[in-house]
Order: C-alpha cells, then sequence, then structure tokens
C-alpha cells in the first residue's frame, strides 16, 4: 500500500513487551524524552518510525499521540499491544483490529448525554482509518499461522476489567469485541490532529474472573502476534 499520508508512523504501545521486539528491528538511531517518555526514532525496511512506550492508561495515551504527530511529524498511528476479550468468540492469542474506539468510562449520562459521549461535540466513536484497517487485516492473514483475525469496536478505560459485571455493562452499553486502557485516547487525539489511526491487539485474557491469571500467564506471547503484524504493516506501506 503506498499512502502519502503515512509516511513517518508512530507505534505506541503501553509495555515494553509489546515494543522491544519491534525497537530491536527499527535500530533506534535517537531518542528524545517527552513527558516521561521515551521517542525512539528509526527505520523498519525503509520506513521512517517512532516507538514509544506510553505507559498505562487514557491520559498517556493522549498525550503521547499528541506528542507524536505535533513534534515528531508522524503522520499514522498504530496503537497496538494486548487486550481482554468482550466477545466470547474470541480466544486469547487472536487478534483485534479496530473498526472504531470508544471511551466506556466517559459517562455524563446523568445529564443527558449518551454513555461514552463527549458532551457538546457530537463525538462518540472514533473511526480507524480505512487505509490501515486493511493493512493491518492483510498482515494479519499474512502472518497469522493458526491467529485468528476479526475487526470489531475497541472498549477504553482506566480499568483493568477482571468481573464477569463489568465486562457485561460494557458489551451492554457498547458492543465491543476488546477492551483495554488506551486505544480510544489515542483514536481521539488522532481525530483531533486529523491523522488516521488503526489499534490493534491481541488477546491476553478474557476480561473476566480469570483475566488476572490469564493475563500474566499469556501477554508475551500475544504481544507476539502484534509485533509480527505491525512489522509486516511497516514493510509493505
Ligand atoms: N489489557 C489486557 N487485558 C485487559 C483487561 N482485562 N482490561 C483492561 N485492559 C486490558
Amino acid at each position: 500500500m503506498k499512502n502519502k499520508k503515512t509516511e513517518v508512523i508512530g507505534i505506541i504501545g503501553a509495555m515494553d513487551v509489546e515494543l522491544e521486539a519491534l525497537k530491536k528491528e527499527a535500530n533506534i538511531s535517537k531518542t528524545t524524552t517527552v513527558a516521561a517518555m521515551d521517542f525512539c526514532e528509526g527505520n523498519i525496511g525503509g520506513k521512517n518510525v517512532v516507538i514509544v512506550k506510553c505507559g498505562m492508561g487514557k491520559v498517556n495515551a493522549g498525550i503521547c499521540a499528541h506528542t507524536l504527530i505535533n513534534k515528531f511529524g508522524c503522520t499514522g498511528i498504530i496503537n497496538t499491544g494486548v487486550a481482554g476479550s468482550l466477545d466470547n468468540t474470541l480466544d486469547i492469542g487472536d487478534v483485534v483490529i479496530s473498526t472504531d474506539a470508544v471511551q466506556h468510562d466517559f459517562d455524563v449520562s446523568p445529564i443527558g448525554f449518551k454513555q461514552g459521549e463527549i458532551p457538546f461535540t457530537g463525538l462518540y466513536a472514533f473511526p480507524a482509518d480505512e487505509n490501515l484497517r486493511k493493512l493491518a487485516l492483510e498482515a494479519a492473514t499474512e502472518v497469522a499461522g493458526d491467529i485468528k483475525a476479526y475487526e470489531g469496536r475497541v472498549c477504553s478505560g482506566d480499568q483493568f476489567i477482571y468481573l464477569k459485571e463489568q465486562k457485561d455493562v460494557i458489551t451492554g452499553n457498547f458492543g465491543g469485541m476488546c477492551c483495554e486502557m488506551e486505544g480510544a485516547a489515542v483514536a481521539q487525539a488522532c481525530y483531533l490532529n486529523d491523522t488516521p489511526f488503526v489499534i490493534i491487539r491481541a488477546v491476553s485474557d478474557k476480561s473476566d474472573g480469570s483475566a488476572t491469571m490469564e493475563f500474566e500467564e499469556f501477554q508475551g506471547a500475544a504481544a507476539a502476534h502484534c509485533v509480527e503484524i505491525v512489522n509486516y504493516m511497516i514493510k509493505n506501506m
């Protein structure tokens, strides 16, 4: 895929396990610290990339995406990492490619707004870029082996979801394919800065009573699936 709007790609993860392999691949030539985040500039297959660990949560993720766009000139952003599943057809290790992203913990409903709606803007779900989505799906198919890739809504909030009751509230309000803690903030920052984005997440747990144990056990293997996909995407842009 050739896309003029994706000349410097920002890659955001929340944890080291999600980024270390990509950093090795990218031969990092320069690291700059902004807002306590290390922005690592490098090159994968001739494409300029900036790889950064934003830390957990939506505030970190929003600041990170805004900085990538406005200080490092990123013209496209990929948010990658692990997630809890919301849809029972998904298995641990399966991959979700975002159609759109919502903030499941954004709630101004007591004064008349829809759950997740950003008041006075009409904004609710932030759509992912069509070209990046297509490329992510192609990458997932290409590198998948026995991994299944699904397209769907990513639900983000500043909570680790580990109870079936929490999971049911989120799916009741938003549907959704997976939950995590950063994607929708990246999406909103990209929307506000008119920059394409996609979120690619591998399922590390099922967001229910077993989630904390599953997360510990499977996060490494799940994150590795995303690394392969992102790597393929960058090399084929
Ligand atoms: N990231 C991975 N698993 C998660 C979960 N269950 N809730 C929130 N973020 C996650």
